[in-house]
């Protein structure tokens, strides 16, 4: 399932770029723990896979988690005088500032990818989240992405939560299809922290800005009623 998700972002521009200017290319290595503790957390987290029923050959795998309303999530490790929540840096580990620029960015997709989090899904908000999400290269834009998603918008319906995720360029039209819309955004240029421009064999001029969209789904009874009061 690691090497599936490694295999899945070889085209992102945003995981080429970490690769090629420092950040080791081992998506694969590094997603086996994460990978081994969802599957182990249940029963709200859980990870799905999609098989070929003739080859059990693995084409796809997805992770979500439902909050949990009633159960409040750890106090961030440092919090504001007012109590608030701050953003913790997640590569700072506190005190230590990151050194290089891909460093950087990583500081700030992770800050910002938190801050987001924080204000979507304050503690003891109720909904469902989707925490991973890859398709074979081979696999893709045959349905099955749809079908992962559609796994555990289904559920949100059924109880009348909303859904989130932080989506990758590629991931974007699948979940808009599915019915998220974008509530946010954060726009990068990746040059701005490349050391290096990408080599020929990429077939990329310049690394160029990357998007990621935190994306929104309202349960669908309340899609269904928004779209009535549009149509009057
Ligand atoms: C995003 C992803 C999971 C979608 O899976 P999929 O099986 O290809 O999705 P579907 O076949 O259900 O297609 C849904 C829509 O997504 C879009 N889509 C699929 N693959 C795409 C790609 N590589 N780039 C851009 N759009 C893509 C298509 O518009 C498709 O709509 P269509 O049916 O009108 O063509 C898959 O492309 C993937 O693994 N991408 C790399 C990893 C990634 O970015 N994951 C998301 C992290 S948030």
């Amino acid at each position: 399932m690691a090497g599936l998700m490694e295999a899945a972002f070889a085209t992102d521009r945003h995981t080429m770029m970490k690769e090629a200017n420092g950040v080791p290319g081992d998506l694969a290595r590094s997603m086996a723990a994460p990978l081994s503790d969802w599957i182990a957390q249940g029963p709200r987290t859980h990870v799905l896979k999609a098989v070929d029923p003739h080859t059990d050959e693995l084409l796809g795998w997805v992770c979500w988690r439902r909050s949990d309303e009633t159960k409040m999530p750890p106090r961030p490790a440092a919090t504001g005088g007012d109590g608030a929540p701050q953003v913790v840096p997640a590569l700072s580990q506190g005190t230590d500032a990151p050194h290089s620029t891909v460093d950087e960015l990583e500081h700030l997709t992770d800050s910002d990818r938190e801050r987001w989090q924080r204000e979507i899904m304050p503690p003891g908000t109720a909904c469902w989240y989707i925490v991973a999400i890859a398709v074979a290269p081979r696999a893709q834009s045959r349905g099955i992405g749809a079908a992962l998603i559609s796994w555990g918008t289904t559920r949100a319906d059924a109880e009348g939560l909303f859904c989130w995720v932080h989506g990758s360029e590629a991931g974007r039209r699948a979940f808009e299809k599915a019915g998220f819309t974008e509530d946010d955004h954060l726009t990068v240029d990746l040059d701005t922290y490349a050391a290096a421009p990408p080599g020929s064999e990429t077939g990329l001029q310049r690394w160029g800005e990357y998007t990621f969209t935190y994306m929104r789904r309202e349960p669908a009874s309340t899609l269904h009623r928004n779209r009535e009061a549009e149509s009057g």
